[in-house]
């Protein structure tokens, strides 16, 4: 890749998936919910059946590093029982063979997703979630501190927190209970921080282990510049989503329970009287386009946002950073191509300022089960033909771009025709 942005040698390329979009077969409280477009996640990619087939396709890819989960209601059956025995197996085999392909996993403890026992519980919003959480972590840890050095505790405690107890679009689909919100932000956090114990107690077999969370970053804005609600919403929705989400996680000393910190970064949502301007809020993408907002399938694009918070992050808590997701979905592949080129820049441009950004998990591997939306939005690297029955995977161009980029270690400067650029818009 001739004059391309090149980053650091041992730079983590990497893609990511999370248990109930891809394996299938799971029991946990998305078993019986049915999406927007009629899908469901009881089979999904059927990833729980052909993790070996995808193994061999992020070979192909040239991927250095794959961020996965693992499903705790496959592995434990009551709180503070011992792990199951066959479904530990899949996953160490999974694990076996990302290390044949030199592969490095992280692995995610939380994603969406509790064991049945725990919802009827009352899920995060019982303290005793806590415990019960750590128990497994430390149990799953010893089970596979040889094979894993990058645990990631939970992924977006705010999306988790905001849909199941604010917005009402994840299971329980309660509305609008800032107070729940607030109990189950401040449990993942005492439930991170202990995790973090038992995992360095635990160790890795050669390494020191690699702990954090991961934090979806959103700026917020007002679409008009003189409206001042909106201008209003915007700060408190930064106050709640983002400022007090770190300051439970990483706020004074706690910040000494993670090694790193994980973004997953999508972009921007800006309000026009209230309503937020994205197609994942319901906005009509058509409209949307009118009013000149770049959106993919779901969000607004903020490329410049990217070097922007990671610049800040890294000023604010000095700790090692890794993007552990970023991604597009559309069926219009350049545009896909061309966002992740734009992002890649920032990131480049930020790496090179000194933040220190160890990896980039592209979201997706597979086109998956985009959770209230079902399969309407493809996000994979592969495709998926969810109408036939078989689920085929096929590399798409996003997929054939990225492994130039995985392969020369180095980002490509421009997509191969580049058109329009992404709009850059400045938010401090
Ligand atoms: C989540 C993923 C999701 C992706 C795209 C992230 O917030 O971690 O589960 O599929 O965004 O919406």
């Amino acid at each position: 890749m001739s004059g391309a942005l090149k980053f650091p040698d041992r730079f983590l390329w990497g893609t990511a998936t999370s248990p109930t979009q891809v394996e299938g077969h799971v029991a946990n409280e998305w078993t019986d919910y049915v999406a927007a477009d009629g899908g469901h996640c009881r089979v999904a990619c059927n990833h729980y059946h052909r993790y070996a087939e995808d193994v061999e396709w992020m070979a192909q890819l040239g991927v250095n590093a794959y961020r996965m989960g693992i499903e705790w209601s496959r592995l434990q059956a009551a709180p503070f029982a011992p792990l199951n025995g066959q479904e530990l197996e899949r996953y160490v085999d999974l694990l076996d063979r990302l290390k044949a392909a030199g592969i490095t996993p992280m692995v995610v403890l939380h994603h969406f997703s509790n064991p049945p026992w725990i919802t009827a519980a009352g899920g995060w919003l019982n303290p005793a979630t806590v415990p019960a959480f750590v128990d497994y972590v430390a149990k799953l840890v010893s089970a596979l501190k040889e094979r894993v050095y990058l645990w990631n505790t939970f992924n977006e405690p705010d999306t988790y927190a905001s849909l199941t107890y604010l917005l009402g679009g994840f299971p329980p689909f309660h509305k609008w209970r800032l107070w729940s919100y607030r109990k189950i932000i401040k449990h993942m956090a005492a439930a991170h921080i202990r995790a973090s114990e038992v995992i360095r107690q635990a160790g890795n077999g050669g390494r020191a282990p690699e702990i954090g969370i991961a934090k979806n970053w959103t700026f917020f804005d007002s679409f008009q510049k003189h409206a001042l609600w909106d201008h209003l919403l915007a700060g408190i929705s930064h106050h709640t989503f983002n400022r007090f989400v770190l300051n439970e996680f990483l706020g004074g000393p706690r910040r000494a329970a993670s090694t790193f910190l994980g973004v997953n970064y999508y972009g921007l949502t800006r309000f026009n009287n209230f309503e937020p301007m994205v197609p994942a809020g319901g906005a009509c993408p058509k409209q949307l386009a009118r009013l000149g907002v770049v959106c993919d399938d779901m969000f607004e694009r903020h490329p410049g946002g990217l070097g922007t918070i990671l610049r800040n992050l890294h000023r604010q808590y000095g700790l090692p950073l890794y993007i552990t997701e970023h991604g597009s979905a559309s069926a219009d592949e350049d545009f896909r191509i061309l966002d992740l080129t734009e992002h890649l820049r920032e990131l480049h441009g930020a790496v090179k300022v000194g933040v220190d950004v160890r990896g980039f998990f592209y979201w997706s591997l597979l086109d998956n089960f985009e959770w209230q939306f079902g399969y309407s939005k493809r996000f994979g690297l592969l495709a998926v033909d969810f109408n036939d029955e078989n689920l085929p995977r096929t590399m798409t161009r996003v997929g054939e771009f990225y492994r130039g980029i995985c392969r020369a270690r180095a980002a490509a400067l421009a997509p191969p025709d580049s058109s329009v650029p992404i709009r850059r818009i400045c938010i401090p």
